[in-house]
């Protein structure tokens, strides 16, 4: 934990005045808002990034890759150990991010390919199966009167979900969400030597796995993800098998992981702010606007990284070339300068979709259209199968220890039986 300065008349950075915490979610908001007045783009010596908050600044430093390369959004923020890294090295372990740190042109050729594989048609014929699954999972515990929504809901049905896109085994889910926690809390996480080296195996794993899904597609090309690369592949497309299993090692993660914390994260805040989720029980077309209110006010990703190339200046602030830069999409979604009343949860606002969290510009997230698909659908069944849903008392308020991803511990919930 560091202190941060207020921004002074003569000297930007002068007396100390808040704590920043940045490995910290449980609620950083109120932070955010000082931020946002006080010290809209410091320098966190702590974590050696420049942390901007305000909406205007976040979107433009998105919109300018070339001046904000996102090379080290992957990157470890805390390294690697030597242990690990030799365990790493010894297991073959060569993954490179699939898209989101890689820059042009190399990102436009793959980011043109990918993104065929993502259009509407495959999302249309998934709808049915994601209503299913969906409808699984709350059978699991409709009869108890209470459950650990983020346990029990939303910790499965988006990685089942991700597994009919990728053509994974339902078997498998277990084993990828653990490698998923592994790849946050070694890329975003505070971890110490020896608590990094299970994770390290864990990673060697999961990279494994990538390529022996392509390696599978080239024997037998099924209608999936991977088996659409593998095919383009064979059409001409410029994609090599490394570069289809670092695609599947990016979106077996991206592809669950975001959408567990949107799911469960947008229960929490419908069931503390109630009127909201007794207005979509009541009227179930109100469900996609409740979902952007959701992302705006309880994103997934509160913080998301970017590189400058050259010397730059954001919101007047100037930045070396070479520097590191925080972005607080979470701060920039509950900027009063754009959102009306930005700290109410309210899902009959209208600027909700001012929100930036599934970032802005070529990186923007190739899987929103799926995110809002899957929790557009969990709210409906949810909303006509227990009405009466409400949070549990005493609640945990314990989030993931990382400077990125709001994934909470547990949203304890319950409700009538039948
Ligand atoms: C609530 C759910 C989700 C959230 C909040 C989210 C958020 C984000 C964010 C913030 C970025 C970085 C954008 C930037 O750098 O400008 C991103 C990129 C990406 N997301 Fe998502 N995402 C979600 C769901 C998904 C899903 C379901 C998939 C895949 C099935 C996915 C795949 C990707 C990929 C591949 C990228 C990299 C795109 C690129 O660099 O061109 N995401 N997402």
């Amino acid at each position: 934990m560091a202190r941060v300065a207020t921004q002074g008349a003569s000297c930007p950075f002068s007396e100390p005045s808040q704590d920043f915490r940045p490995y910290d979610m449980a609620d950083p908001f109120p932070f955010y808002a000082w931020l946002r007045d006080q010290a809209p783009v410091f320098y966190s010596e702590e974590t050696g990034y420049y942390v901007v908050s305000r909406h205007a600044d976040i979107k433009a430093v998105f919109d300018d890759w070339r001046t904000f390369s996102s090379e080290n959004a992957q990157a470890p923020m805390r390294p690697m150990c030597d242990e690990g890294r030799r365990i790493m090295r010894d297991g073959g372990f060569t993954a490179y991010s699939g898209l989101s740190a890689r820059v042009p042109p190399e990102h436009t050729r793959l980011r043109a390919i990918v993104q065929g594989c993502f259009g509407p048609r495959r999302f249309k014929a998934i709808e049915p199966q994601i209503r299913e699954i969906v409808n699984a999972q709350i059978d699991g515990f409709i009869d108890r009167g209470h459950a650990d929504f983020f346990r029990e809901f939303a910790y499965d049905v988006p990685a089942l979900v991700l597994f009919k896109l990728v053509g994974v085994p339902n078997a498998d889910v277990p084993r990828v969400k653990a490698w998923s926690v592994s790849r946050a809390l070694l890329t975003w996480g505070n971890l110490s030597d020896d608590e990094q080296l299970p994770h390290a195996h864990n990673m060697v794993e999961y990279w494994a796995y990538c390529r022996a899904l392509v390696a599978a597609r080239h024997e037998n090309p099924t209608d999936d993800l991977p088996g659409d690369l593998v095919r383009l592949q064979a059409g001409g497309a410029e994609i090599s098998d490394d570069e289809i299993a670092g695609v599947l090692y990016s979106v077996l993660f991206a592809g669950h992981e975001t959408t567990t914390t949107l799911l469960a994260n947008g229960i929490d805040s419908l069931l503390s702010y109630r009127d909201n989720w007794v207005a979509i029980v009541a009227d179930r077309s109100r469900i996609p606007a409740a979902v952007d209110e959701v992302l705006r006010f309880s994103p997934s990703i509160v913080a998301w990284r970017r590189k400058a190339t050259t010397d730059a200046t954001i919101g007047g602030v100037k930045v070396p070339e070479g520097a590191n830069i925080l972005l607080l999409i979470g701060s920039a979604n509950r900027d009063e300068r754009v959102i009306d009343h930005p700290e109410t949860f309210d899902i009959a606002r209208r600027d909700a979709r001012q929100h930036l969290s599934f970032g802005y510009g070529i990186h923007s997230c190739v899987g929103q259209q799926l995110a809002k698909l899957e929790s557009t659908i969990a709210l409906e069944e949810l909303t006509r199968r227990i009405p009466s849903l409400r949070l549990a008392p005493n609640r945990s308020r314990t989030y993931l220890n990382n400077i990125s991803f709001r994934v909470p511990a547990a949203v304890a919930v319950e409700w009538d039986r039948a």
